[in-house]
């Protein structure tokens, strides 16, 4: 199967979101990934719940949330009311990830659990048979337009080696920051099966071209 593309919010125009939304949805963008920050787990603000609705209200493909931000589990809720059809919370960010997990589980929605770029994979290890995903960051979390790190690479070879021995096979591994169409072939290569895109997808003259270039 090939890779799936979350196309990021934060690349686009938001003062014409709805019309965004419409354009790289019809580009072939399979979910609209939302990057929520706080400003404290990262230093940037994105936006939050009132934006989030407004997406909701003209995404015609799933919503894949991710919350860069401190003490998750008191946000799960609220994204998950919303309409997110999945939920990528901070390793980094949680005192009790399982208790986020199962939070989000609660919602009859799925999960997934990232590491930024200087989190080493056993980390995460213990929560791999949880997950529906794990978000692998090729940069560190906060700003969009940034280079991708090419180190995290084996991060993601690690952790598909672990998932196929745990026999979960379906699990995502979704990879985030400084995507395109050259660096999206080591990904793949890895074991990443989504690719997460925003100032290449929402950059480029053809998005069309763009988002079906990190189908892999
Ligand atoms: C960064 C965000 C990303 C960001 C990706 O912290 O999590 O989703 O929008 O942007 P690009 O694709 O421009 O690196
Ligand atoms: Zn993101």
């Amino acid at each position: 199967m090939k890779s799936l593309v979350s196309a990021s919010l934060l690349g686009c125009d938001l003062a014409d979101l709805k019309n965004e939304i419409k354009s790289i949805e019809q580009a072939g963008a399979d979910w609209l990934h939302c990057d929520v920050m706080d400003g404290a787990f990262v230093d940037n603000i994105s936006f939050g719940t009132p934006v989030l609705k407004c997406i909701k209200k003209y995404a015609t493909v799933p919503m894949d949330t991710h919350l860069m931000i401190q003490y998750p589990i008191r946000y799960v809720d609220d994204y998950a009311k919303l309409g997110s059809d999945n939920i990528t919370f901070h390793l980094e960010a949680a005192d009790d990830p399982q208790a986020v997990i199962d939070r989000i589980h609660s919602h009859g929605i799925s999960a997934g659990i990232s590491i930024k770029p200087a989190t080493p994979v056993s980390a995460v290890k213990p929560f791999l048979e949880s997950v529906e995903l794990v978000l692998v960051m090729t940069v560190d979390p906060g700003f969009g337009g940034q280079k991708f790190i090419p180190d995290t690479l084996s991060k993601i070879s690690e952790i598909r080696y672990l998932l196929d021995s745990l026999g979960r096979n379906d699990t995502h591994i979704q990879v985030d920051g400084g995507v395109n169409d050259k660096t999206v072939k080591f990904c793949r290569e890895a074991g990443a099966d989504v690719m997460v895109s925003g100032s290449y997808v929402f950059g480029a003259n053809d998005r069309n071209a763009a988002v079906k270039s990190l189908k892999i």
